[in-house]
């Protein structure tokens, strides 16, 4: 029971993303009523249908037929936009009638808001290479902001019924690039380091109140927002880049959307119940390997 999720109401942000999704699927076949918040109507509804016709669900009845198997639900919502997020948090209240987790996934970064190399060398200001100088500054922000504010947004707005809940949670999911930024990804490493800053501000801040604030960073695992990063867009073949990460983490190989259930479940049962303010790496070693 420590580890339980059973009957609890749990909204994901960028629920229908890679590895939103995964944590929805884990939690619904755990028996939390999950909403899936995030702007494409669509992509939502595609990832609803999939987790609640999920064989997990059928697998965990026969396991163990106490285990009621909860519902997802889609919700569309802009976590840049106040009140796209309001209206988002009436909807999932009138569904649940209560939220007693926030899972913040939604996040990302981008091309246009990353540079061209690893470091600026002699001459590459007055060359094609795309250097910090050709980001411009709105995808910057855009990219900063998606990180940062859409995490602090929901926070903020689902705050009341995370306290109303008595033991509410909160996840944030930050990067590898929090701590030690990633080359090439400015605009995103900068937002996940206010990730974390705000999680552990937020913690301290709500302690008194009962609700916990943790996030996860995440290693590297191959999704849409990475894919052009780390494997070639002809081929499909793993990047140099893709290649350095490779060998870069220990385990030696890239993350799997499942690899983050556990530590989803720990942090939003009573097991972390006196666990708050902190940052799990879940990386294959990454973040403890020196590099030779
Ligand atoms: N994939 C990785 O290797 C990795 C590593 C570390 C951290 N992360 C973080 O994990 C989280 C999930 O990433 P993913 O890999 O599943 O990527 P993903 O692109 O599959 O999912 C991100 C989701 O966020 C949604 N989103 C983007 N902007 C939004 C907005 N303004 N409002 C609402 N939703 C919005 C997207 O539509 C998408 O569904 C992100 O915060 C990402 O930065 C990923």
């Amino acid at each position: 029971m420590m580890f339980s999720v059973e009957g609890k109401s749990i909204v994901i942000t960028g629920g229908g993303g890679v590895l939103g999704r995964a944590m929805a699927r884990a939690l619904v076949n755990g028996g939390a009523e999950v909403a899936l918040l995030g702007r494409t109507r669509s992509v939502l509804d595609e990832a609803v249908s999939e987790i609640n016709r999920s064989d997990g669900k059928e697998v965990n009845k026969k396991i163990n037929k106490n285990i009621r198997s909860g519902d997802a639900i889609a919700v569309r919502c802009n976590v840049l936009d106040e009140s796209s997020c309001r209206t988002a948090r009436e909807t999932v209240i009138k569904q649940f009638g209560k939220v007693d987790a926030l899972i913040n996934a939604a996040g990302g970064a981008s091309p246009e808001a990353s540079t061209g190399t690893e470091q600026l060398q002699e001459g590459d200001l007055d060359s094609e290479v795309r250097t910090i100088l050709d980001v411009p500054y709105d995808e910057f922000r855009k990219i900063s902001d998606l990180n940062s504010l859409g995490t602090y947004l929901p926070m903020t707005i689902f705050l009341p019924d995370l306290i109303n809940s008595k033991n509410g949670s909160i996840i944030n999911i930050s990067s590898m690039g929090a701590d030690r930024p990633l080359t090439k990804s400015p605009a995103y490493s900068a937002g996940k380091a206010a990730v974390d800053n705000l999680t552990k501000w937020m913690a301290v801040y709500l302690a008194k109140t009962g609700v916990r604030v943790n996030a996860i960073a995440p290693g590297f695992f191959l999704t849409k927002q990475n894919r052009f990063l780390l494997t070639d867009k002809e081929t499909g073949d793993i990047s140099p880049r893709g290649r350095k990460i490779l060998d870069n983490t220990p385990q030696g190989r890239f993350g799997s959307p499942e690899d983050l259930v556990s530590t989803v479940l720990w942090l939003l049962a009573d097991a972390s119940c006196f666990v708050t303010g902190i940052v799990v790496p879940v990386d294959g070693g990454f973040g403890a390997f020196g590099g030779v």
